[in-house]
């Protein structure tokens, strides 16, 4: 199923077409460096210490939104985790392109790096278009559970902001409730603006053109309280 470092099943695709001389490169040298160990704690204050600010996204695909929001904000510490091996490639390469020395990466199911993460580790959090799994036998598969809306909750900041976009609308059934129903997140759209049009602070992938789901996009922006 998977060519996963653990060996464990992963839903969806772990690497897809071969790698280009530079991407392997890149995943051989600079991967050990932006990365950390697969067992312990992982404290995103300790990996990127000189940063006030941390933020996580998770399954960055093509990597567009990490590196685009990393560049953007280079004063602020960034944290990525993606299981697809292609991905990780394209944010190593844009991590180069752009001189970032603000992103952390790690190829991994971000369900299993969350919970070794502290409270309150993170100022943001992104999931963008995560994989819809519309199928309502699959529905177990969606990263959106009533477990992992606990954890993305426990890892914000007080005041904190969490941001999950999808265009599938089994997924946007599905998920709103489950992070409506935390006590400690808060919806923040007022309009129907505030969730059908790209946020002022978005930055658009490769994905989100394709316009591979049923509607337009909506953004479910979160705040801890
Ligand atoms: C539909 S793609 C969207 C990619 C990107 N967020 C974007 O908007 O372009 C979903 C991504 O989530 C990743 N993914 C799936 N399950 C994941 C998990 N448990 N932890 C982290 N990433 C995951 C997939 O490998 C894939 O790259």
């Amino acid at each position: 199923m998977s060519d996963h470092p653990k060996g464990k099943r992963l839903f969806g695709r772990s690497q897809g077409k071969a790698l280009s001389g530079r991407q392997q490169r890149a995943v051989d040298e600079s991967l050990p460096h932006l990365s950390w160990p697969d067992e312990g704690p992982v404290d995103p204050k300790a990996l990127l210490p000189d940063y006030d600010h941390h933020v996580l996204e998770i399954g960055f695909g093509g990597a567009e939104h990490l590196i685009g929001q990393a560049a953007r904000a280079r004063e602020t510490g960034f944290i990525g985790i993606e299981p697809f091996l292609n991905g990780v490639a394209k944010a190593l390469t844009g991590i180069e392109d752009h001189g970032l020395t603000n992103v952390r990466v790690k190829r991994e199911d971000a369900r299993d790096e969350m919970v070794r993460m502290p409270d309150a580790a993170f100022d943001q959090i992104y999931l963008l278009f995560p994989d819809p799994w519309p199928k309502s036998r699959h529905a177990k598969r969606r990263f959106v559970q009533t477990e992992t809306v606990h954890e993305l909750a426990r890892l914000l900041k007080p005041g904190g902001r969490l941001r999950v976009a999808t265009d599938v609308r089994s997924y946007a059934d599905h998920a709103f409730p489950l992070l409506e129903a935390h006590r400690e997140l808060t919806w923040t759209g007022k309009q129907a603006s505030d969730w059908r049009d790209n946020p002022a602070d978005h930055i658009v992938t490769r994905y989100q053109t394709k316009q591979l789901g049923d509607i337009a996009p909506v953004f479910m922006d979160f705040v801890k309280a």
